[in-house]
């Protein structure tokens, strides 16, 4: 049987890991500024990560919600006390769609309603409502397309209170990233946030932080929406939660009554699930992660304004996009095959950067220098 070949590869692979670096099977290091999408947080196989996941597995591996799981009371209140929403709830899942997908439907069950409102250029997720919240004609089958959700522009809030006057009471959430990650690496901004706040307390809809890629830390912030001052009523994550083990979740303001069976999975929560992401919120606290995000990050933006040749640089903390002249449209490209450094990208010409939250500024340096050359040649 062939793979269904869906993902354009580059041709390495990598057999060992540590930290921000990672060797292919031929030996060669390589700088690792991406973290196979915003996923590692604490570092490849960071040792507390490695033997926590080794021993919960020694343990048991997996049992499904029908039993008690005591690890996902101690991923609730560790995740509750790092991200100060101690009163909020938790539903785990098992990828960041899936979290959205649980965000929006339990936004229509707690309010009745269908509509949901989506932002130009916005990604939460392939799976069908978080699709239709995609702002990418091209992976929205024909069979998720509806007139549920509309696209108003990013940050534009006179659209934005229009929206609600002519048909608030049919909104049932408005769901954004505080920072666009897909779309470019682009921040919401304060008294946009503000006024999605006040508008869904006036109208009763349900405010939604898509924390898949601009969460958990990578910020700075716990999640990077707390910025504005105000706080959302439900928080979905996934991405940095398990450091590459998959698992997502909600955090649900205590206004949501709970009821057997609204939503459910198999999977979602089980043990070694929960074993990686408290693994993974041990390091953040012990390491201070969330401080480092900002110290190096904060270093990283401010360094990069200096290249006359970038045109913008935008985020915040370890989650940032370099906008470029068309002219270096291959930057990405060589800098993964002449420095050895993978990033990411977005259309048009940005490169993404979304390393682990435990870079040292000895790693930011490396890019730093390998940048400036490529922007030289
Ligand atoms: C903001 C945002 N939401 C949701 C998702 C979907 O997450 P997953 O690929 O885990 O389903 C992504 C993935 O890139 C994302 O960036």
């Amino acid at each position: 049987m062939e793979l269904f070949n869906v993902y354009p590869v580059n041709p390495i692979n990598i057999v060992k890991a540590k930290g921000s670096l990672v060797w292919d099977e031929q030996g060669n290091e390589y700088l690792d500024l991406y973290g196979g999408h915003a996923v590692i947080s604490i570092g490849h196989t960071h040792p507390h990560y490695v033997e926590s996941l080794t021993q919960q597995l020694n343990k048991i591996g997996f049992y499904s919600n029908s039993v008690l799981i005591p690890l996902q009371q101690q991923l609730a209140r560790q995740l509750g006390e790092v991200s100060g929403k101690v009163d909020y709830t938790l539903f785990l899942c098992n990828s960041g769609a899936e979290a959205n997908e649980n965000a929006l439907k339990l936004a229509s069950f707690h309010t009745g309603r269908k509509k949901i409102i989506a932002f130009s250029k916005a990604f939460h997720g392939r799976t069908s409502l978080a699709v239709a919240a995609t702002d990418n004609p091209n992976i929205v089958a024909p069979v998720n397309e509806t007139d549920n959700v509309v696209f108003l522009p990013f940050n534009d809030e006179d659209a934005l209170v229009n929206a609600f006057q002519e048909y608030g009471d049919e909104i049932a959430a408005v769901i954004i990233e505080g920072i666009q990650g897909v779309g470019g690496i682009r921040e919401a901004s304060i008294p946009f946030l503000q006024l999605i706040r006040s508008l869904c307390d006036q109208y009763g809809a349900v405010y939604i932080a898509d924390s898949v890629q601009c969460g958990y830390g990578r910020t700075g912030d716990f999640y990077s929406h707390d910025y504005a001052g105000v706080a959302a009523d439900i928080y979905s994550m996934a991405k940095g939660m398990g450091n590459g083990f998959p698992i997502g979740g909600i955090a649900i303001a205590p206004k949501f009554k709970a009821s057997y069976g609204l939503l459910g999975t198999t999977f979602g929560g089980n043990h070694l699930a929960c074993a990686a992401a408290v693994a993974v919120l041990d390091i953040i606290k012990q390491e201070q992660l969330l401080a480092n995000a900002r110290e190096v990050g904060t270093y990283l933006i401010e360094e990069l304004k200096k290249f006359d040749k970038v045109l913008d640089v935008r985020g915040r903390g370890l989650m940032i996009g370099i906008d470029l002249p068309e002219e270096y449209a291959n930057v990405k490209k060589e800098l993964l095959s002449i420095h050895k450094i993978f990033t990411g990208e977005a259309k048009p010409n940005v490169i993404r950067i979304l390393p682990a939250l435990n870079i040292t500024k000895e790693i930011a340096d490396r890019f730093l220098t390998a940048l400036e050359e490529r922007l030289k040649a």
